[in-house]
């Protein structure tokens, strides 16, 4: 955990593009958002975001459920990791991997996740896809805690997306992740304020 007074540490989880990560990380990077981006933890060594984190100039650790023999293992590893980076919160980010009870306890309440539904609608997989198929005429993001409730916790922040007569999964998941990247970053401060 970092010092008294000292910038918060993020360790951002990933498994793909990563477009939210760079958003929080230049967030942080610039001064909007008061922490410091200690680490990016992969499941995936392809994923487009490692490539990303480096750009960034951020570490990248990259830890596959698979090189465990069971799930304990791979916590204990993540455990490891964010101890060895002194960090303070965990910023999911399009992270498809299941985090276990070892890392839940470990940062209960320092969890926080985003997910393209305004919640607690369309939660799980293709939630853009779900909302259209639903036919809502508002679709959205959420920031929320994360809990053993998969996107279950507690809302943090929240921002609509009109739907248009005209869109598909692709046009309406566009105009979502760039509400995602404004949203995040300011979720993130948010949190960040309310336990300093
Ligand atoms: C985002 O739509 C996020 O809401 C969801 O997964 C996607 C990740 O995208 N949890 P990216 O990797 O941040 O570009």
């Amino acid at each position: 955990m970092s010092k008294a007074g000292s910038k918060p540490r993020i360790a951002i989880f990933i498994s793909g593009r990563g477009s939210n990560m760079v958003s929080l990380v230049e967030a942080m990077q610039a001064g909007s958002v008061d922490a410091v981006p200690a680490v990016v933890i992969s499941n995936q060594p392809e994923a487009k975001g490692v490539v990303r984190s480096a750009t960034l100039g951020v570490s990248c650790e990259v830890v596959c459920r698979d090189q465990f023999l069971n799930h304990r293992e791979f916590e204990c590893k993540i455990i490891e990791i964010l101890t060895r980076y002194q960090i303070d919160w965990i910023a999911l980010a399009g992270y498809m991997a299941i985090l276990g009870p070892i890392v839940l306890s470990e940062y209960s309440d320092r969890i926080i996740n985003i997910h393209p539904s305004l919640l607690p609608a369309f939660k799980g997989l293709d939630a853009q896809y779900q909302a259209l198929n639903y036919g809502v005429k508002y679709a959205g993001c959420t920031v929320h805690y994360v809990t053993k409730d998969i996107d279950g916790g507690a809302i943090i922040d929240q921002c609509i997306v009109d739907v248009k007569g005209t869109d598909t999964v692709e046009t309406l998941s566009a105009r979502i992740l760039v509400a995602e990247h404004q949203l995040y970053p300011k979720a993130l401060q948010s949190v960040i304020k309310l336990t300093k």
